[in-house]
């Protein structure tokens, strides 16, 4: 696949077939990504892939815990985002949950849609990436992780494969650490669900806008 293409191509899904996917793909996909750059080649991503029974367990845990009214515990603090920032995320809400029929006011529909975040999206991987805790003031390394993330998806896309990075499914670190051996000095910083696309699942019709690159590029020395 083309590299533009492939760039094009490439968006959130949030809706999965069935269909298992085997260890040797998601190695090679693995092994592409870790061909991204890194600060002085630092390499500092950590990934722990979950299928199967493991998986499913933390799925049906995370859903425990959510319904119980457990706080997130994730392991990175987020602020809320201001000005156009929330616009932007506002406007992606009220886009998605058009496509699933609900709108912005309808609590209960926005929190049955919050657990399928819980459920890794109904993907028959969960990927999650961490960072040694070591490195927690070595602010680069999110970068780091960002470029591995990206080539993980579009390498995903070479094998027929889809992906969603996401928060929910790493909304409850005990939950992955019960199931995974995933040590308690690496910091948990974001979860992808990887899979075959369903194409009949309303949300992945969504093909999100961008910002004209006028709004954010400057340019010096042209002619
Ligand atoms: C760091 C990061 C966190 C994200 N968290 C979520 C999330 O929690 N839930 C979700 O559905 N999508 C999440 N996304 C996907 C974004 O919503 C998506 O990338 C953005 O809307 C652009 O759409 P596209 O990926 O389809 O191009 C996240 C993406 C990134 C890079």
């Amino acid at each position: 696949m083309d590299i533009l293409e492939a760039i094009n191509l490439r968006k959130s899904i949030r809706g999965y077939k069935k269909d298992a996917v085997s260890k040797e793909v998601i190695t090679e996909i693995i092994n592409m990504a870790s061909r991204s750059p890194s600060a002085y080649n630092t390499q500092p991503w950590e990934i722990t892939v979950m299928t199967g029974e493991v998986l499913e367990k933390i799925k049906q845990a995370n859903i425990t815990k959510l319904n119980s009214g457990a706080a997130s515990q994730r392991e990175i603090t987020l602020k809320p985002y201001k000005e156009k920032y929330r616009e932007r995320q506002v406007a992606l809400a009220v886009e998605l949950f058009k496509l699933l029929g609900f709108t912005l006011n309808d609590e209960v529909k926005k929190n049955d849609w919050t657990k399928q975040g819980y459920l890794f999206y109904s993907a028959p991987i969960g990927i999650i990436i961490s960072l040694d805790k070591s490195l927690d003031d070595q602010p680069l390394t999110l970068l780091d992780i960002g470029a591995f993330v990206q080539t993980l998806c579009l390498a995903s896309l070479s094998y027929g494969l889809a992906t969603c990075i996401h928060d929910q499914g790493i909304m409850y670190p005990d939950v992955i650490r019960k199931f995974t051996n995933l040590s308690e000095h690496k910091r948990i910083i974001i979860a992808l669900s990887i899979g075959y696309p369903d194409w009949d699942f309303p949300a992945n019709k969504l093909t999100t806008t961008r910002e004209p690159i006028t709004n954010f590029t400057s340019w010096y020395g042209f002619s």
